[in-house]
């Protein structure tokens, strides 16, 4: 493990995405460095199945330990549903925080967890990974899944409060409105970006919104701290994309709520 307190937490996903992580923990440990790989080439991660998914990813886990990082996230929640215990493996004493294991925490922090609702890509909902992590802890919960696929593309369009954004939240979050959910788990990178519109269609203001991007930076900042390997006097952020290094650029302040400068190309195999 790397121990030095100015070592860098790497995060990674499908794409720009996990961008919604970063600047989470940007906010929650303003003085670390981070290095964050976007799979640029191979996004979406979402309609592939486990194996590829499992490949990509083991590819990335060994090219942030090269890069040598305190601690690795996935922000990916399709990573995290399919390569979590691979990554754990591969990354040896290296914490390896993931999102659904952040927002399945979250999610049962709250007083009232009897009906959980989920919704992410068609391999996160697929793989159940979600209702596994919740049912660990807490057997009993119901836990509701929905798979939204148009979301992302809608996301990186920028139409997340247009009539479209709406209509198609609509039909996807329909399943909710007969169940009355408790929490409703953001289980994908892009669906923070819809966080305002989301109970407006839900039309419940009681469902909580569980966004795994905080929940996984205050998890980061904890496990930081137990190991004493916090870092006050850093805030550099670097990105790496293996991909149109320009369109992320484009895309990166939707996401991050900043511009981005420092962005490299690089090939991963
Ligand atoms: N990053 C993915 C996730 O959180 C969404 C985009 C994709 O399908 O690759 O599941």
């Amino acid at each position: 493990m790397n121990t030095s307190h100015s070592a860098p937490i790497g995060i990674f996903d499908s794409g720009i995405g996990g961008l919604t992580v970063a600047k989470a923990v940007m906010k929650a440990l303003p003085g670390e460095d981070i290095i964050y790989f976007g799979d640029t080439a191979r996004v979406p991660y979402g309609i592939k199945s486990e194996e590829t998914v499992r490949m990509y990813a083991l590819q990335i886990t060994r090219f942030l330990l090269e890069k040598g990082v305190k601690m690795i996230l996935i922000a990916c929640n399709t990573v995290s549903a399919s390569a979590k215990e691979e990554i754990i493996q591969a990354a040896g004493d290296v914490p390896v925080l993931d999102v659904i294991t952040a927002g399945t925490q979250a999610a049962i922090g709250f007083d009232n967890h009897s009906r959980i609702g989920v919704i992410g890509t068609l391999a996160t909902v697929n793989s159940k990974a979600y209702e596994r992590s919740i049912h660990e802890i807490e057997p009993q919960a119901d836990v509701i899944q929905q798979a939204c696929p148009l979301l992302v593309p809608l996301a990186e369009e920028g139409w997340v409060d247009n009539e479209i954004a709406k209509q198609t939240l609509s039909i996807y979050l329909k399943p909710f409105e007969s169940k009355k959910i408790d929490s409703l788990i953001l289980g994908c990178t892009h669906y923070p970006l819809f966080k305002e519109v989301i109970p407006e269609v839900l039309q419940d203001s009681d469902t909580i919104i569980i966004d795994s991007a905080d929940s996984i930076a205050l998890t980061s900042k904890q496990r930081l701290s137990e190991l004493d390997l916090l870092n006050q006097n850093g805030g550099k952020f670097q990105c790496f994309v293996s991909d149109r290094p320009q369109r992320f650029q484009e895309l990166a302040e939707r996401f991050l709520g900043r511009d981005l400068t420092d962005v490299s190309v690089i090939g991963l195999n």
